[in-house]
């Protein structure tokens, strides 16, 4: 199967927003990524609620939201009403993590777990079984545009083990530094799920990057 590809709008032209989400429309990728942060769990903040139910309107694709935000139970309902699809929360942010995921999908969301490049893997040993994406930090979150952290690429190994091993159905996801080079290790490795933000939409062919990333 095709890795799924989820072009990250951290990086998009936020004066031309709506562009940006029609070159996605119109491209190969698969999902939005949306990144929200609140300058307390990551050192930097992002946009929220109102800009993510904006993209939703013009979005003809699934709404794949990553926050970066201290107790993010917090707002579940919020996301869900402003167009979230997948709806993914860190493991070093949540206290009640099983709980999380639970009224992630009893909201109707798919419900997502983000490991930063510390959190080990089989942290998720209990609970793998129920979480349907783990989204893995290759970079440190908080910023676009930094470099993979090579270690990532054992990480999907272990993870695709774990996921066999339960005999789940979860997908792994892959965030921070992604390019053709380190994309192509992340497949080969088992990743079923690309993020890319600066790759894309610092190209003058961000629909062709986005194509390339689909064929790795
Ligand atoms: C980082 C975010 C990423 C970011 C990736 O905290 O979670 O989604 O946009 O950017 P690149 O692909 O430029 O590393
Ligand atoms: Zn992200």
């Amino acid at each position: 199967m095709e890795v799924i590809v989820s072009p990250s709008l951290l990086s998009a032209d936020f004066l031309r927003l709506g562009k940006d989400v029609e070159m996605v429309n119109a491209s190969r990728a698969d999902w939005f990524h949306l990144d929200i942060m609140d300058g307390v769990f990551v050192p930097n903040i992002s946009y929220g609620l109102p800009v993510t139910a904006q993209i939703k309107k013009a979005a003809r694709k699934p709404l794949d939201v990553h926050l970066m935000i201290v107790r993010p139970e917090r707002y579940i309902e919020d996301f869900r009403k402003a167009g979230a699809d997948i709806l993914t929360v860190h493991y070093e942010a949540c206290v009640h993590l099983h709980r999380t995921i639970q009224q992630i999908k009893a909201a109707g969301m798919k419900a997502g777990v983000a490991l930063n490049p510390h959190t080990p893997v089989g942290l998720l040993e209990d609970i793998i079984g129920e979480i349907d994406v783990v989204l893995l930090m290759s970079v440190n979150p908080g910023f676009g545009g930094q470099s993979f952290i090579e270690h990532t690429v054992e990480k999907v190994k272990k993870l695709k083990r774990l996921v066999a091993s339960a005999g789940a159905n979860t997908l792994v996801e892959i965030d921070g530094g992604v390019n053709f080079e380190t994309g192509r290790r992340l497949v080969e490795a088992g990743a079923d799920a690309l993020v890319a933000g600066s790759f894309v939409f610092n190209s003058p062919d961000p629909a062709g990057r986005i194509e390339g990333l689909k064929k790795l």
